[in-house]
């Protein structure tokens, strides 16, 4: 592996190594980590969150709620280390306005999340964030919170960041979402927890459900019944959060581990939460060698450690309600799908063009360079495997997983895969490069 550009990595080159070996622990979980920061920051009393996630999405939800006059020590970690946040809460209406625009740079989970935390206030506030975050839409957390009586104006007629809350008095509605978007979902219990009377959202199908975990842990009435959630409003209790490792980030190692010819790799401490493990049973489903092993029980989540090993995949059909159970893995599993016997069909998955960027687009602008049998769907992909994967140089368009799914790629390529834009992995996995020489045995 070599890399190439000045200060964070601008481009890497990644070559099949001949064996992968070794022993990764994940980093924090992304999603479990900005929810622990922001309902603490609304509680009553102070927590310790431990196993922080050290990427820079969840450093911009710890920005803007100290701007939102949150006190919170914030020690980022490392690479070998989680980080951990001493949250003073505010309580639920003690947020204070803020000075200027909050940014939330590229993450789309920190401004949906915090659009229900702004909604509704007695003070004006106004999140913005990077070209990706201007460009993704936000009439879906916007409409709703309208129609729960906040004051909201957003350009483009109400439908993309900048978005601006002033004031309104919040009421319960029941919304039937089109998507089974979490973010959603988490928006509007958030706004529900100050609204006057019952909030219930309504989803096609079962989402990432930390945020119910989360709010009843801290002693909101909040109610599940499958895919649907409903909450009154509720003070909360702050609570410790050791955050589990994110399955997300582990999906990286699970794919490599099970391409490699001669692998054997162990990923430790990956939270196991039934909405996030989608990508375990696809990849069981197309012949996996994964073992489970250590179950336990960490945050009222499920925890375990998880060890690849080189295996022969065939494709599958990926579609229906699964698919918002693996919806961040999808551009990974592509890989695995070129690397399997047979056709491997992603349906259903239209969310990933709205994701921080098109990721149907860009996963097959780099899977037909790289000579993938690979075909563009409105709702997915068909990917026939078999073909080798070439290396070439290819762009993350600025996307964190498209460009971890790149140096997966490159770890069974025939040639350099060269990744461009590859510094994107510092929004969910800044150790991501380092561990990558781990187990590959090279030198970073
Ligand atoms: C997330 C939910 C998902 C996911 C994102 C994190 C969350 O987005 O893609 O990375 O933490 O709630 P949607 O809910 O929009 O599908």
């Amino acid at each position: 592996m070599s890399f190439s550009g000045s200060g964070t990595v601008k481009a890497v080159a990644v070559s099949r190594p001949a064996r992968l070996r070794g022993e990764i622990t994940a980093p924090g979980d992304k999603s479990i980590s900005h929810r622990a920061a922001i309902l603490n920051a609304v509680a009553n009393g102070e927590a310790r969150v431990t196993n922080f996630s050290t990427g820079a999405d969840c450093a911009s939800t710890v920005e803007m709620l100290r701007a939102l006059g949150v006190d919170i020590d914030h020690r980022p970690g490392s690479a070998s280390r989680g980080g951990e946040l001493t949250v003073r809460g505010v309580g639920m209406n003690g947020l204070s306005e803020p000075a200027d625009v909050l940014d939330a740079g590229n993450s789309g989970t920190t401004t949906r999340l915090m659009s229900g935390i702004l909604a509704g206030r007695d003070f004006q506030a106004i999140i913005s964030g990077d070209a990706s975050i201007r460009s993704r839409p936000m009439g879906r957390v916007i409409d709703p919170l309208v129609e729960m009586g906040a004051n909201i104006s957003a350009r483009d007629g109400g439908r993309l960041a900048p978005i601006v809350f002033h004031g309104g008095d919040l009421r319960g509605i029941e919304y039937v979402q089109g998507v089974a978007s979490a973010q959603v979902k988490s928006c509007l219990l958030f706004a529900g927890l100050r609204a006057d009377g019952e909030t219930t959202v309504r989803s096609p199908a079962i989402s990432r459900d930390h945020s119910e975990r989360m709010l009843a842990a801290m002693g909101a009435p909040v109610r599940t019944d499958g895919p649907d959630v409903s909450i009154t409003a509720s003070e909360l209790s702050a609570v410790d959060v050791e955050v589990p490792g994110d399955i997300s980030s582990a999906a990286f190692w699970l794919v490599a581990g099970v391409i490699h010819p001669d692998a054997e790799v162990t990923i430790r401490n990956v939270g196991l939460n039934p909405t996030r493990a989608g990508v375990l049973t696809v990849l069981r489903e197309m012949g996996a060698d994964i073992e489970t092993i250590n179950e336990r029980e960490v945050a009222g989540e499920p925890v375990g450690d998880l060890i690849a090993r080189s295996s022969a995949l065939h494709g599958i059909e990926i579609s229906g309600e699964i698919v918002p159970l693996l919806i961040d893995e999808i551009p990974v599993l592509a890989v695995a799908a070129a690397q399997a016997d047979g056709e491997t069909v992603f349906a259903d998955s239209e969310e990933l063009r709205v994701k921080e960027t098109d990721r149907i687009a860009a996963t097959v602008e780099w899977m037909v360079a790289a000579g993938a049998d690979v075909e563009d769907r409105p709702d997915g992909m068909v990917i026939r495997g078999g073909r080798p994967i070439r290396g070439v140089t290819a762009r993350s368009h600025d996307d964190h997983r498209i460009a971890m799914a790149l140096a997966v790629a490159g770890l069974v390529a025939e040639g350099e895969m060269r990744i461009e834009e590859a510094g994107a992995a510092e929004i969910s996995y800044p150790s991501f490069w380092r561990d990558l020489s781990t187990i590959s045995g090279t030198v970073a």
